[in-house]
């Protein structure tokens, strides 16, 4: 079987987009030769180009979902960018946990969660600080397109390297039990988690009733994978699922496609977002920035 041409390629980069929306560039077709090669085994197959001859030959779509799901970038940590969560325990959550106290619920959305550690970083943080909320429903989804790291977030299980990579030793005594080489998540974490396979840029969006809504949403290092016009779309219907007063949380280098719809704050050094049309008041204290300026 010959290499694979420029022109097979380019049919997996478009195959991938049609599936994930993710955008590859062609100066890294090389990390299909890689990424590939796991599933080139299961299916018996030595070379990319066998399994484009295949994929051109009769549609395959679960074949054409593993191949978008192989090429999926899913780098991730606990207390990823650690900001994020200095403010949620200083200011964010104590002042969300004020407004809801009436209702006693709260909703949290990890989207894109890779292996799981930015839901239970959050879950762990809440255990720690907010024990007061033991009494109250609360929900923190994590949802990813890709289901062997989902599998991954459902089971908790990190290994050493995973664990030492964000997370304090004193939540790895308090929050872990060792197997081995591996840590897993105690129960009391793990129970306020609930992890499921999803594409955010699909027709059937995650969450698409009314009463999905949520009071925090973390859509972190993922846009950056996306195309302009399919970051506005996903940005409109995380507007939508947003409640009055709920927050965004992207990336670090990433801002909302439409800064129209979102009012941007930055507060000790971290930047997260609120819905426009939602009618919150300006937060307390952190200052307000104009995003269209940036
Ligand atoms: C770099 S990781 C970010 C993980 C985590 N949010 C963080 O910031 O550490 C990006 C994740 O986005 C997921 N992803 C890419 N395209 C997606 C899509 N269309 N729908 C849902 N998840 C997607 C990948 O599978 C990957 O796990």
């Amino acid at each position: 079987m010959p290499r694979a041409t420029s022109a097979d390629y380019g049919y997996l980069r478009d195959l991938v987009f049609d599936v994930s929306q993710n955008v590859l560039d062609p100066s890294r077709d090389y990390l299909f030769d890689t990424r590939l090669a796991m599933l080139l085994r299961n299916q018996g197959m030595t070379r990319v180009s066998e399994l484009v001859e295949c994929l051109r030959a009769c549609r395959n779509p679960a074949l054409e979902r593993a191949v978008a799901e192989a090429m999926t970038i899913n780098e991730t940590s606990f207390f990823r960018d650690s900001r994020p969560f200095e403010l949620l325990r200083t200011e964010l959550l104590p002042r969300l946990i004020d407004a809801r106290r009436p209702v006693r619920t709260l909703r949290f959305w990890s989207a894109a969660c890779s292996t799981g550690q930015e839901a239970y970083s959050l879950a762990m943080l809440i255990c720690e600080h907010f024990p007061l909320l033991a009494g109250w429903e609360l929900r923190i989804e994590g949802t990813d397109i890709c289901g062997e790291v989902v599998e991954r977030a459902r089971a908790g299980r990190y290994h050493r390297i995973e664990m030492n990579r964000g997370l304090p030793a004193s939540y790895r005594v308090r929050y872990f039990d060792r197997i081995g080489e591996d840590w897993i998540i105690q129960p009391e974490v793990r129970k306020l988690c609930n992890f499921r396979q999803a594409n955010l840029c699909t027709a059937h969006f995650p969450f698409s009733r009314a009463s999905d809504r949520f009071d925090m949403i973390f859509l972190r290092n993922v846009m950056l994978y996306f195309s302009l016009e399919t970051r506005l779309t996903l940005l409109a219907n995380m507007h939508r699922l947003l409640i009055p007063g709920g927050i965004l949380f992207l990336g670090s280098s990433e801002q909302p496609a439409d800064p129209s719809q979102w009012t941007a704050f930055i507060a000790g050094g971290t930047c997260y977002f609120k819905p426009k049309a939602s009618g919150f008041p300006t937060q307390a204290s952190g200052a307000r920035l104009d995003v269209a300026g940036r």
